[in-house]
C-alpha cells in the first residue's frame, strides 16, 4: 500500500503558538511511519511558513525555526498542484504534492477557518472541521447564535463591538441588568483563556473590556454559570462517535491559562464523576451541538453542569489540545477504546473521506 503523504502544520500566528508545538511534537512522535510519509511545515509567530527537516525535540523546545536547513514553504492555491512549493536555499524550487494537511494549530489563523479555506481552494483534504464550521465554532457569538437556534442551552450573553464609541457606563448598567454580577468578559475569537476576566464591579468591567479588546475586535459578555465544566470528544463526518465525558475539578475562579497547562490546583477526571444518566445526556447534547454547528472530523465540546443538573454549552474547540495526554485523546481512549496512534490515523481517514 502506498504511504499517505501527510503535511503536519504546526506553530502559527496565534496566542496559542506554544500549545501547538506540544500538540504537534506528540503527534509527530506517534505517527506510524510505515503508513505515512510526513512533511513538517512550521509557521513562526510572525506568520512565516517554513519547511522543517529537523527533529521533534526542536519543535518541543521552540528552537525549530533556527534549524539552518529550514527553507520557505508556500501552500499553493493551485488546485491542479495539490501541494506545497518549497523554495530551496540555492534559489531553486520544488513542488511537493500532499494527500492531506493536518493543521495542528490552535486559535487564530489555525482553528478559525482561514487555513481551512486555503486548503479548500488548494483542493487538499485536511483534518478537522471545514471552513464554515471552523469559523463559526471559533467565534463565541456565532456559536451561541447557531446553538440557540438549534434549541441548545447556552449562557445568556451580549456581544460588544466598536470599542472606541462605547458608552461603557451605560453598557455596564445594561449588562448587570441582563446578566447580573459576576460577568464573564471574553474576546469573541481567542482561546486558552487569553483575554478572559470574571468581573464583579464597574472598575473591573472597564479593565476587563480593555483586556478583551486587546485580543479581538469583538468581545462577549456572559452570565456566570454556576457549577463545573465537563467536556466531550466527538469524532466523525456523517456518522459520528462520541467519546467519554470528562470533568474539570477546580478550586480557582475559572480555568485560566495557568491551570489549563500547568494544573496547579485543577484536576481532570476522565470519566467525569457524575451519574451515568447525566453522562448519557451530555453525550447526546455534544452530538447535537456537533451536528448543529456542522462539524466534521473532530471537536471537543465543553459544557457546564449546574447544581440543578442542567447541562449548558460553554464552547467548542475544533482543534483541541492534541498531546497524547490531552483531554480529547483521553476521552477518545477511555470512551471508544481508540488509542492515540489509531486516533491520528482515523482523523486523517476522516479528512480524506469527507
Ligand atoms: N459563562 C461562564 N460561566 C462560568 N465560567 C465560565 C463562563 N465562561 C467561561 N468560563 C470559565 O472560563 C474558562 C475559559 O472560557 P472559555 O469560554 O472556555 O474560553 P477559551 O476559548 O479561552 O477556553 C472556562 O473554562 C470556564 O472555566
Ligand atoms: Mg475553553
Amino acid at each position: 500500500m502506498e504511504k499517505i503523504k501527510l503535511a503536519v502544520v504546526f506553530g502559527g500566528k496565534s496566542s496559542e503558538y506554544l500549545i501547538s508545538l506540544h500538540s504537534a511534537a506528540s503527534i509527530i512522535k506517534n505517527i506510524p511511519n510505515d503508513k505515512f510519509d510526513v512533511t513538517l511545515v512550521g509557521i513562526t509567530e510572525e506568520g512565516k511558513w517554513l519547511y522543517f527537516p529537523g527533529n521533534v525535540e526542536e519543535i518541543d523546545n521552540n528552537s525549530w525555526f533556527e534549524n539552518p536547513n529550514c527553507c520557505e514553504m508556500i501552500l499553493s492555491p493551485n488546485a491542479t498542484l495539490k501541494g506545497f512549493v518549497k523554495l530551496n536555499k540555492d534559489n531553486t524550487f520544488e513542488t511537493l504534492t500532499i494527500d492531506c494537511v493536518f493543521p495542528v494549530l490552535h486559535g487564530k489563523n489555525g482553528e478559525d477557518g482561514t487555513i481551512q479555506g486555503l486548503c479548500e481552494i488548494a483542493g487538499i483534504p485536511f483534518v478537522g472541521c471545514d471552513t464554515l464550521s471552523s469559523a463559526v465554532c471559533m467565534d463565541k457569538e456565532f456559536t451561541h447564535i447557531v446553538c440557540e437556534s438549534a434549541g441548545i442551552k447556552t449562557a445568556p450573553f451580549m456581544s460588544v463591538i466598536n470599542e472606541k464609541t462605547l458608552d461603557i457606563k451605560a453598557l455596564y448598567e445594561d449588562a448587570v441588568n441582563k446578566l447580573s454580577l459576576p460577568i464573564f468578559i471574553k474576546p469573541a475569537n481567542a482561546g486558552s483563556s487569553h483575554g478572559i476576566s470574571k468581573i464583579r464591579s464597574y472598575e473591573e468591567f472597564e479593565a476587563g473590556l480593555k483586556l478583551g479588546f486587546k485580543h479581538d475586535k469583538k468581545v462577549i459578555l456572559e452570565k456566570t454559570i454556576e457549577g463545573f465544566e465537563i467536556g466531550c470528544a466527538v469524532l466523525g463526518n456523517d456518522e459520528i462517535q462520541v467519546g467519554e465525558v470528562d470533568e474539570i475539578e477546580m478550586y480557582h475562579d475559572f480555568f485560566d491559562y495557568e491551570e489549563k497547562y500547568h494544573s496547579t490546583t485543577s484536576k481532570i477526571h476522565c470519566p467525569a464523576r457524575i451519574s451515568d444518566d447525566l453522562k448519557k445526556e451530555a453525550k447526546v447534547m455534544a452530538a447535537h451541538i456537533y451536528k448543529a454547528l456542522r462539524c466534521s472530523g473532530m471537536t471537543r465540546v465543553d459544557m457546564f453542569l449546574t447544581p440543578n443538573n442542567e447541562i449548558i454549552l460553554n464552547e467548542v474547540n475544533t482543534i483541541p489540545g492534541l498531546t497524547s495526554v490531552s483531554r480529547y485523546p483521553s476521552m477518545v481512549r477511555v470512551g471508544l477504546g481508540m488509542g492515540y496512534t489509531e486516533l491520528i490515523e482515523e482523523l486523517v481517514n476522516l479528512a480524506i473521506n469527507r
